[in-house]
């Protein structure tokens, strides 16, 4: 058992949006899943999460429905804490920035600043664009508008005050470059370098007077703090920081993770970093940016209509199904499509499948062969080579899911925990017991396969409990595991814990195999969760709204935009690339893709020496089913430009892009 150590996660505090869709279930379920992985290794944990309720967007919404902006976000709070509930996520605190531990110590923080001079006041005039709440500089305007939602902004003329984050750049610079781990997934720390840090910062603008729901600044009574010094310092109110009791922040800051959608990662490695350092407080040891779950190649989200809702499918397959598809569909870090096909494919292959079916193999050849007894482990009947490999492997699997929890690996740490229900699924066809059942002399020999199934399930069904708490209760009833130190990660500390004796008993499947064609049908006839409130936009980080278009008829020979984006482009960097044996065509190029890391063949072998693309950013198209070419595997296209000579012949080069960027970024 480890010395207890403390640990302390959060995500996001959400905006008062009304039905949240399953995109925004994927930061909470992965912060929850490790806090319950963190609790389990012996860590004494904290897990924040809560909501970012201020704003002149609540303030309007709140104004058209004619209720005051603190009844408007109640309505919607509630309706979020439901949604934790349905998914099992367990917080330990839920902040809201209109309580009043959090608004006094903003001001405080904002005082703080203040006076030490690094904010100060500026009348500012710039183009403002009112839904989205920004200002342009004349330079960032497309054709007078902006750039943001294409509409027009109008001259304002405002007083504000503003933070000098310029002060404090050369500092972050050098912390950033000292801290590789401070911001993952690596590719994303540097895209801050490049694209912001290094250019240069501008100042941030931290008060508002045009409009009054905000926390007040007390000693400028006409403005109000703006956004992120109000929104992001909810990660120390919430501990107690700057109120009578601090015993809560002295014990857990600084936090281990914050978790964060990519979107919001520059203010999250960013100002929030700059505000701590200008607190004199150290900064959180991570911040992870996690992926989009895209929906039809776009990110999910409501002003794009492109949404999947957790309230029918928690009904339907349970909270644990959904968890289990979100942590293990994606590598943590990456993007990836959510379609309830796929979660249900899944649900059948890798939960009643899998799972599943040795769960209930395992109980009914128990009851079949010993009276529902778990037999006793014999020495003298074990198979060496098929018992060890297994007994060892299960052995191990603890610490191999520590391994990957600890990078914040769910997909991979749910990868090797399902190695093992593999191993035994086919350890079953390999001792045959119901060959073994008929041999009176082979008891002993069925014993041990029944044993050893047994304890492997008993390995799975702690392990799965950080991302699937509900199961694993069903299975040690089935299994008859009634002792909670055979349930808890210190029962894992020696294989061959499982007292024969156990008496199993058989229960419902635990994942009934699924008809995805008719669930297909009926999640479709589902209806949308009735709304608590209408969706407020979103602040300033927002993706530009795509206008809702005519249907326009598109032209034979020209494809749609849509059409156009559901290629996803993506750089890539040349890790290596070879000449395929035995092919006159092919170059095998082994990319990095920022998050992941992939296989392409490309016949342009005539035009290319291996080494001189080594290192290059080449544009790739990411979405292509793979395909097989000279027994390899090809997952996507690399780009080139053809020339076609007067004699016929082609020459070809490939597409590369131009100056310093991220592997992985979009193309588009
Ligand atoms: O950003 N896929 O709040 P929010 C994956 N209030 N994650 C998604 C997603 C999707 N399709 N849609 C949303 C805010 N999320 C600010 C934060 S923090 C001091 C202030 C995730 O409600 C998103 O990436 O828009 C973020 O992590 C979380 O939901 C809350 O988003």
């Amino acid at each position: 058992m480890p010395d207890k150590k403390t640990f302390y996660i959060t995500t996001p505090i959400y905006y008062p949006s009304g039905n949240m869709h399953i995109g925004h279930t994927y930061t909470t379920v992965a912060a929850d899943s490790m806090t319950r992985f963190k609790k389990m290794t012996g860590h004494d944990t904290y897990f924040l999460t809560g909501t970012d309720e201020h704003g002149q967007k609540i303030e309007r919404k709140a104004e058209e429905k004619g209720v005051t902006p603190k009844q408007y976000v109640d309505e919607i709070v509630a309706e979020t804490k439901k949604l934790w509930k349905l998914m099992d996520i367990e917080y330990d605190d839920f902040i809201r920035t209109t309580d009043e531990r959090h608004e006094k110590v903003v001001q405080k923080i904002f005082k703080k600043f203040f006076d030490q001079g690094d904010i100060y006041k500026h009348e500012y005039e710039g183009q403002y664009c009112t839904p989205c709440e920004s200002f342009w500089t004349p330079t960032q305007l497309k054709n007078g508008c902006c750039p943001d939602c294409g509409r027009p902004t109008e001259l304002v003329r405002e007083e504000s005050y503003f933070f000098r984050m310029s002060k404090y750049q050369d500092w972050l610079i050098d912390y950033i470059e000292t801290h590789p781990d401070f911001i993952q997934p690596a590719s994303r720390a540097n895209e801050m370098l490049n694209n912001f840090l290094r250019p240069g910062l501008q100042d941030l603008c931290v008060s508002r007077t045009s409009f009054k729901w905000g926390v007040p600044v007390d000693f400028d009574p006409d403005h109000v703090v703006y956004v992120w010094i109000d929104a992001l310092s909810n990660y120390i109110t919430a501990m107690g920081y700057g109120s009578d009791d601090e015993s809560l922040f002295n014990k857990f800051w600084p936090a281990d993770v914050h978790l964060v959608g990519k979107e919001i990662v520059r203010f999250h490695t960013i100002y929030w970093p700059i505000m701590l350092h200008a607190l004199g407080l150290p900064l959180p040891k991570q911040v992870f940016g996690h992926g989009w779950l895209l929906f039809g190649g776009d990110k999910m989200s409501k002003s794009k209509g492109n949404i999947e809702y957790p309230q029918p499918i928690v009904a339907r397959y349970g909270s644990d199904a959904l968890r289990y598809y979100l942590m293990r569909e994606m590598p943590f870090g990456a993007d990836g499509n959510y379609t309830n096909e796929a979660m249900l494919t899944r649900v059948n292959a890798d939960l009643a499948n899998d799972l599943g079916n040795l769960v209930s193999r395992t109980v009914a050849m128990i009851e079949k062969y010993f009276d529902g007894v778990v037999p006793a482990w014999n020495e003298n009947a074990v198979d060496e080579a098929l018992d060890l490999p297994l007994r060892d492997h299960c052995a191990a699997l603890p610490r191999l899911v520590e391994e990957q929890m600890d990078k914040l690996q769910f997909s991979q740490a749910l990868v090797e925990i399902w190695k093992v229900i593999g191993e035994c699924n086919k350890y079953i066809d390999a001792t045959q017991p119901w060959v073994l059942g008929k041999d009176p002399e082979k008891k002993d020999r069925l014993g041990n396969v029944m044993f050893m199934l047994a304890e492997c399930i008993r390995f799975v069904a702690v392990l799965i409990a950080p991302v699937m708490p509900r199961t694993p209760e069903r299975i040690f009833k089935q299994l008859g595991v009634t002792d909670e130190t055979l349930m808890s990660w210190e029962g894992l500390k020696e294989f061959g814990l499982l007292p024969a004796g156990t008496k199993v008993c058989k229960g419902e499947a635990l994942f009934p195999r699924l008809d995805v064609k008719k669930e297909l049908e009926a999640l479709a006839a589902e209806k949308v969760p009735a709304a608590p409130a209408p969706a407020p936009e979103k602040k300033e980080e927002k993706k530009p709204e795509k206008k809702k278009e005519k249907k326009v008829e598109i032209p034979e020979g020209c494809v749609s935009i849509d059409e156009f984006f559901r290629c996803q482009l993506r750089v890539a960097k040349v890790i290596s690339c070879e000449r395929v044996p035995k092919s006159e065509k092919l170059l095998k190029f082994s990319l990095d893709l920022g998050t992941e890391q992939r296989t392409i063949l490309s016949g342009i072998a005539k035009y290319y020496e291996p080494e001189y693309l080594v290192g290059k950013n080449l544009v790739i198209i990411a979405n292509l089913p793979p395909r097989k070419m000279m027994g390899m595997e090809s997952n996507g296209m690399i780009l080139s430009a053809v020339e076609t000579k007067e004699d016929g012949s082609e020459y070809l080069r490939v597409l590369t892009v131009d100056g310093d960027i991220a592997a992985g970024s979009e193309v588009g």
